[in-house]
């Protein structure tokens, strides 16, 4: 096998070591300083954070919780200058209220001992801490029901922060007073547009034109048009109804499909368009793509519905060689599927206006990997195919409406969990990370390990690079996981180090030198005897598949972002619930509010809970990052 020469990783850093501590870390030469954590002011006269009296009212003015996506918008092409966007994805509310949280036995502060499923007890059945104390016990942690006022605290915790940010001495600041900075929540008006706009089956008691929505939900990723808007992609919205559709409901196949109601939040106890059974087609209203223009902080954000209904990872788009704009999509939940959308209207670089609606008219396809390594982008447009009234679809509102059952028809590729998908235009390719499925018992070419634990890259080549092609061709980039366990079958290169690898691929970012950087979701003690972090991902030459540490989370956190200023000189990051633990107690203790042996991130302040923060990751210096 021979190489043409090249000239090996296009990443110039040194690598961090991969572990599980209490902080974060950033390779060496490079600063990482928190920006902005949950609860600071987003407004000059927003309430100073008080974690054991906060209000509804002082959250809304204040950062929400769970930071996801982050975007940089710059101001007049300033990479020391600009809009920061991020969404607020959900709650954590054993993170977050004290004296809420009490303790199933077990004994999670214990500080030594390693519990597995195999050491405990048979038959033993603790009841409160008191009766077990030996560090082996299971445990759970029991939340008390919430009231009115913790519910809208996390409702206002829920949604968005545009914020204006400027870099000063070296070092980046909100300003406060900046007069495009906003909050929105999953109280905030927004406008449904596109064809699902105005269907009866998004129509409720309190919006009779099935037009008006009140809020967005668990914005996961987003993306930043290239006229500047601000996307936040509503991704588990399942999670926030209770209650029972009205028997025979003409949405019960349709909400099966996405697993509503799921009831992992308490809303609909307060909020009667949370219950199915007092607002049936409110779960109607969520799932979508919201697009906020972030210069008129007064403008109603829109649900672009054209764009398809279904837990949204994410949507960043590029523009295709004849103008049109080629969003890419991903439905994250095992099984299900990669879409795109190409807009009909072409992108006028010249006048932003033009393409405020952009959105509202265009192709929605969803993708079919096949054996042989083509794609093929199958378009959902009603009419076509199996997508006619036959079939339950009398129009192009309910082919969107109900976007997954439209694709099992045309029988897309069901894939391991489809999370943030990028293209790079500086070599007409898209990366698909794909976080994991541990349920596959059947393998397919794009999805080919059974009971997938660490999830792989699928690399898309779109023909002729046209993104708006309906083919192109396909391969693995990696199979993530320990490569030094053969049965795990990870394919990093050799020359990735035992630091460098990684499980989980979540979020991922092409930078403006066309490199690809990956984070995850999901490494932890027991999965990868790691944190989550940012890795950089060689693609080309010799390279390939090479992976590098840049920067690691504390205990417990999901590392989400990076998002580059032009420049390259600045990179955002967005930690996400530092110390909740989830199963990985054992060595790092699972925290209620004040109660941890995980982590107090970022403020390590016994009177502060830990706070997920933005942090803005600077080289000392100066200078392009992980570049000479
Ligand atoms: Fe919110 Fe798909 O991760
Ligand atoms: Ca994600
Ligand atoms: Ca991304
Ligand atoms: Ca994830």
């Amino acid at each position: 096998e021979t190489h043409a020469q090249d000239a090996g990783t296009v990443f110039d850093f040194k690598e961090v070591t991969a572990g599980i501590d209490r902080d974060h870390h950033v390779a060496e030469g490079y600063d990482a300083d928190v920006l902005l954590r949950w609860g600071d002011k987003v407004f000059a006269d927003s309430p100073d954070f008080d974690p054991a009296n906060q209000t509804p009212e002082a959250q809304a003015r204040q950062f929400g919780y769970n930071n996801d996506f982050v975007g940089y918008i710059p101001i007049d092409g300033s990479s020391e200058h600009g809009y920061l966007v991020v969404n607020h994805e959900y709650t954590n509310e054993h993170l977050m209220f004290p004296g809420i949280v009490t303790v199933k036995g077990g004994n999670p502060i214990a500080s030594e001992g390693v519990a597995t499923d195999d050491e405990t007890a048979e038959g033993s059945q603790p009841t409160s801490t008191e009766a077990a104390l030996t560090p082996t016990e299971p445990f759970e942690l029991v939340i008390a029901p919430a009231d009115q006022k913790r519910v809208d605290i996390e409702m206002a915790a829920h949604g968005g922060t545009i914020i204006e940010i400027r870099k000063e001495n070296g070092k980046w600041q909100p300003v406060l007073d900046g007069g495009k900075n906003r909050r929105i929540t999953s109280t905030t008006e927004m406008e449904v547009s596109g064809p699902a706009a105005g269907s009866d089956r998004l129509k409720t008691n309190a919006d009779a034109t099935g037009r008006k929505v009140f809020g967005t939900l668990n914005n996961c990723a987003g993306g930043v048009t290239p006229w500047n808007t601000y996307i936040m992609a509503e991704e588990n919205f399942h999670g926030y109804f209770i209650g029972e559709l009205p028997e025979g409901h003409r949405e019960a196949e349709n909400y099966e499909r996405y697993g509503v109601p799921d009831a992992s939040y308490e809303w609909g106890r307060f909020h009667d368009r949370f219950d199915l059974s007092k607002e049936p087609n409110e779960p109607n209203r969520f799932g979508w793509v919201v697009e906020v223009d972030v210069e008129d902080p007064n403008s109603t954000p829109k649900k672009r519905t054209a764009l398809g209904r279904f837990k949204h990872e994410g949507a960043e788009s590029i523009v295709a060689p004849d103008g049109r704009v080629v969003f890419y999509l991903g439905d994250d939940e095992r099984f299900d599927y990669v879409y795109k959308f190409v807009t009909a209207g072409k992108f006028n670089p010249d006048d932003r206006a033009a393409n405020m609606d952009l959105l509202d008219d265009g192709t929605l396809y969803v993708a079919r990997f096949d054996e042989d390594g083509s794609v093929e982008w199958m378009p959902l447009t009603h009419g076509e195919g199996p997508l006619t009234a036959e079939n339950g679809f009398e129009s192009q509102a309910d082919v969107l409406i109900e976007t997954r059952r439209a694709a099992d028809l045309l029988e897309a590729t069901p894939m391991d969990r489809p999370e943030d998908i990028e293209p790079n235009g500086s070599n007409g390719r898209v990366y698909v990370m794909l976080t994991n499925n541990t349920k596959r018992k059947e393998a397919n070419a794009a999805n080919p390990r059974l009971e997938n634990a660490f999830g792989h890259i699928v690399e898309i080549a779109e023909e002729n690079g046209d993104f708006a092609a309906t083919k192109g061709r396909w391969e693995i980039l990696v199979k993530c996981g320990d490569p030094s366990i053969a049965d795990v079958g990870a394919t990093f290169s050799t020359e990735t180090t035992e630091n460098g690898w990684f499980g989980m691929p979540d979020n991922c970012a092409v930078d403006s030198d066309g490199r690809l950087w990956v984070s995850t979701d999901g490494n932890s003690p027991k999965a990868t005897g790691r944190t989550d972090g940012l890795w950089a991902m060689d693609t080309e030459g010799s390279a390939r598949g090479t992976s590098k540490l840049f920067y690691r989370v504390p205990v417990g956190a999901e590392m989400c972002g990076p998002r580059p200023t032009p420049d390259l000189s600045t990179f955002f990051v967005a930690v996400q619930h530092p110390a909740d633990g989830g199963e990985d107690w054992e060595e790092f203790g699972r925290l209620s509010y004040y109660e941890d042996l995980s982590t107090r991130w970022p403020d390590f302040d016994d009177a502060m809970p830990t706070r997920p923060s933005v942090v803005a990751i600077t080289k000392r210096g100066g200078g392009k990052i992980a570049s000479s």
